[in-house]
């Protein structure tokens, strides 16, 4: 069964697969690129990749609405227990089997600390594998690091790498982070959401495709694709 994956602006997800929706760093109310609002989605899981706002997002309003479990690192699950919102705690190199799939938690080369200062652990990225077996990488936010040429010997169907530049990785280690992955196709994320992570997505997927031979689908906020 095909997944179907929906970019809603900066680094959020919406992910239907094996019949579950799962949202990923729902930063959408405060988030001028977002296809959708915090109170038009409906998730079973969401998935935070670290404690930073425009990643934590909307998780606390959607999840006691909806009921969603929440999946992210240890710090952060105990951060929202303590707010009464349910979690599952995974840690970097650590999967678990979810009724969506198989999520492990990949290391990714940046802060973490939650809106209100707490310690938000360490910032993570996330390798979902479908159970027809398609991975998918998001990377979230994230330096270039040379283990990423580890994720790459899974097999990577699809990876969504960051090319704003300023906080994480720009066009060109994005580019070099292709070329370490390997993936079947390249989202790029995380853009063009402020001022200081202003990028032309074409132009940087036109020379991902000449220089690297990988595929790069552009998305708009709101477009889905399906692998
Ligand atoms: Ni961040
Ligand atoms: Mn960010």
């Amino acid at each position: 069964m095909p997944t179907t994956l929906t970019w809603l602006g900066h680094a959020a997800f919406l992910i239907e697969t094996s019949g579950k929706v799962v949202l990923v760093d729902p930063y959408l109310d405060d988030n001028p690129s977002a296809s959708v609002r915090a109170d038009q989605v409906t998730p079973d899981y969401i998935l935070v990749s670290h404690g930073h706002g425009d990643h934590l997002g909307d998780t606390l309003a959607i999840a006691r609405r909806t009921g969603a479990l929440v999946v992210s690192n240890a710090e952060i699950i105990t951060w929202l227990k303590n707010q009464q919102v349910a979690g599952h705690a995974l840690h970097i190199g650590g999967g678990h089997h979810f009724p969506f799939g198989h999520l492990k938690l990949t290391p990714a080369m940046h802060g973490s600390m939650l809106p209100d200062g707490s310690d938000g652990g360490h910032a993570a990225g996330f390798l979902l594998t479908t159970a027809d077996g398609k991975k998918i990488y998001l990377a979230a936010d994230t330096g270039l690091f040379g283990d990423m040429r580890l994720i790459g010997e899974e097999g990577i169907d699809l990876a969504a790498l960051p090319i704003g530049d300023n906080y994480t990785m720009g066009p060109e280690d994005a580019l070099r982070a292709v070329t370490f992955i390997a993936p079947r196709l390249v989202l790029p994320i995380h853009y063009n959401t402020f001022d200081l992570i202003q990028q032309d997505g074409h132009a940087w997927a036109a020379r991902v495709e000449r220089e690297t031979g990988v595929p790069v689908r552009v998305l708009s906020p709101g477009q889905s694709l399906q692998i």
